[in-house]
């Protein structure tokens, strides 16, 4: 349970809110844990035909608290509430669909990959900013992202670091479609209902076939990244990013080899 997740289920669609608007929703363990619960919960309870995740009015979600990063590389803390959110996200049985309005960074990005459907407003944008932060790709993008979009548009995304907008993403093959703003709840829930309409065996059959040998490889991409990502949370170029983040100054890897 946290604060910052609403969590309901209507007309056979478990819906799942990231609701912190004034860190722009940013995640901290807490909400990962809760938002894996109710994906656990809903993956085990035979009303719940599929899941549709979105955020608040112009932000999805701008990924993993960057304090928590902190703590975890100046803390001998070794939970890490991300990855067990992955781990029951991208391997799930059944359909998940994303609104994304606003900010989609870091995981908020990384977990639409994982999404069956995504549908985008025009104002939503995607960044996966893990070189900007000294890191490296999580969420098995490394090997995701090139399969699911080719390699030179997701180089374009890891390796410039910069914000693509719902048409680019569209475009590259990430987006299913992109809407008006005041559309993009309903047209989710819209695809989210057709699917809880159809049969519910098929349709995780089919998920299943599709995504198999995909899921294998991802899983075992995730785990390897993981490990690096941990390691690389204490480096030094992570430090001068989070502590430029928390000064409001941009970052200078200027010193770094
Ligand atoms: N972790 C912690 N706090 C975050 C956050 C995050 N990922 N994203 C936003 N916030 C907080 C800011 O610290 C700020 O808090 P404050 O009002 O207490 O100072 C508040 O949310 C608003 O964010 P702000 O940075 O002022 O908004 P902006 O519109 O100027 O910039 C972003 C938006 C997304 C460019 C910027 O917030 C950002 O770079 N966030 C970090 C994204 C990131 O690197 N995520 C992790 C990827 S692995």
């Amino acid at each position: 349970m946290s604060d910052y997740i609403n969590i309901e289920t209507t007309e056979s669609v478990l819906k799942i809110g990231f609701n912190r608007p004034d860190k722009k929703n940013a995640l901290n363990g807490e909400m990962y844990y809760a938002v894996r619960d109710a994906l656990i919960s809903g993956a085990d309870d035979a009303s719940v035909r599929a899941v549709m995740i979105y955020g608040t009015a112009g932000n999805f979600t701008t990924g993993n608290d960057l304090k928590e990063f902190l703590d975890f590389a100046t803390s001998d803390k070794k939970d890490f509430p991300a990855k067990e959110f992955l781990d029951v996200l991208i391997p799930y049985r059944k359909p998940v669909i994303a609104a994304v309005d606003g900010l989609a960074v870091g995981i908020g990005a990384t977990m639409t990959i994982h999404c069956d459907l995504v549908y985008a407003s025009e104002e939503a944008r995607f960044q996966m900013p893990f070189v900007n932060l000294g890191l490296n790709p999580e969420a098995g993008s490394s090997f995701a992202l090139p399969q699911l979009i080719g390699y030179h548009n997701a180089a374009e995304i890891i390796l410039l670091g910069g914000m693509v907008t719902a048409n680019r993403a569209y475009d590259m093959g990430f987006v299913n479609a992109v809407v008006k703003q005041s559309e993009l709840m309903d047209t989710a829930m819209d695809a989210a209902q057709r699917i809880a309409e159809l049969p519910p065996t098929p349709i995780r059959l089919a998920k299943s076939m599709m995504k198999k040998h995909f899921t294998h490889k991802t899983m075992e991409t995730n785990d390897k990244e993981f490990h690096s990502f941990v390691n690389r949370l204490s480096s030094p170029e992570t430090a001068e990013a989070v502590q430029a983040f928390m000064e409001k100054r941009k970052p200078d890897f200027s010193r770094f080899e």
